[in-house]
């Protein structure tokens, strides 16, 4: 009797799907390109939501993304959505978090930096991040932040910057960072926590000071946080 129990238990455990997630990417922008079929890749399902979910350069990305992937409106791509990904423009990302409704119990996963022009260069562009404004704005939803940091060229190809890629992840969760961590994980690249919400601006400021420099005088660089041992 007892072997039968096992027997069958084994059976289930081996004809059970892998646990996948519906991910609502926000934007079809480069960003959303460069996330949207790496999610896919891992199994989940992907909705897009669009201003234009009808517009042919959406619906293309939806049939190169595979799994079956979608595009609708920015609201109803968010409601069956486990996970949402705001690939947005930084310093819409308030008022875009409150035209999605209510996303209690959703991850939010916010790879935004808020940039504002200031003459030659970028500034951070609010008080505290964009991921503490997030978080504000729903209080029930799960977010952290990531993918912020990198060009979206190396979020799919990581091998080309010659080593390894972390990638810093901000938030109050340990559950949404660990789910957070696994997406990264499958893309190639390696997650680092670096503590709560409150981090998130010093993680968007690690862009800025990349990003000035690149498009100034001074010399440019490349970084990543690696892991020690
Ligand atoms: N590009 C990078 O390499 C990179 C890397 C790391 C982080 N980031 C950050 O990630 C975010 C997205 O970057 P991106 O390069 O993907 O931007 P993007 O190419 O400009 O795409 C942003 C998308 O957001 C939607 N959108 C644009 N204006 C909007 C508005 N007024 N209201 C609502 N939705 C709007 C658009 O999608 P629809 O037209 O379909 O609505 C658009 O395709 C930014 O905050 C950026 O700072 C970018």
């Amino acid at each position: 009797m007892v072997s039968r129990i096992f027997f069958c238990l084994a059976l289930l455990i081996i004809a059970s799907p892998a646990l996948t997630d519906t991910i609502a990417v926000i934007g079809t922008g480069d960003v959303a390109r460069a996330l949207g079929p790496e999610f896919a890749a891992q199994g989940h399902t992907i909705v897009y939501g669009s201003r234009s979910p009808d517009s042919a350069k959406a619906r293309d990305l939806a049939a190169e993304t595979g799994q079956d992937a979608s595009v609708t409106t920015q609201v109803d791509s968010v409601v069956g959505a486990d996970i949402v990904v705001l690939a947005v423009p930084g310093m819409l990302v308030g008022e875009i978090t409150k035209g999605l409704g209510d996303l209690s119990g959703k991850i939010i996963i916010d790879p935004t930096n808020p940039l504002q022009r200031d003459g030659l260069r970028l500034t951070h562009g609010v008080d505290t991040s964009n991921t503490e404004i997030i978080q504000a704005i729903a209080p029930d939803a799960k977010v952290v932040k990531a993918f912020n940091t990198l060009n979206w060229k190396t979020m799919i190809e990581p091998a080309s910057s010659g080593g390894p890629v972390s990638i810093p992840l901000a938030g109050d969760s340990r559950s949404a960072k660990k789910t957070v961590a696994e997406l990264v994980s499958g893309m190639g690249l390696e997650p680092i926590d670096v503590g709560g919400v409150e981090n998130a601006r010093w993680v968007e400021g690690m862009l800025i000071l990349w990003i000035n420099n690149r498009y100034s005088t001074r010399d440019s660089f490349e970084y990543h946080l690696r892991k020690t041992e």
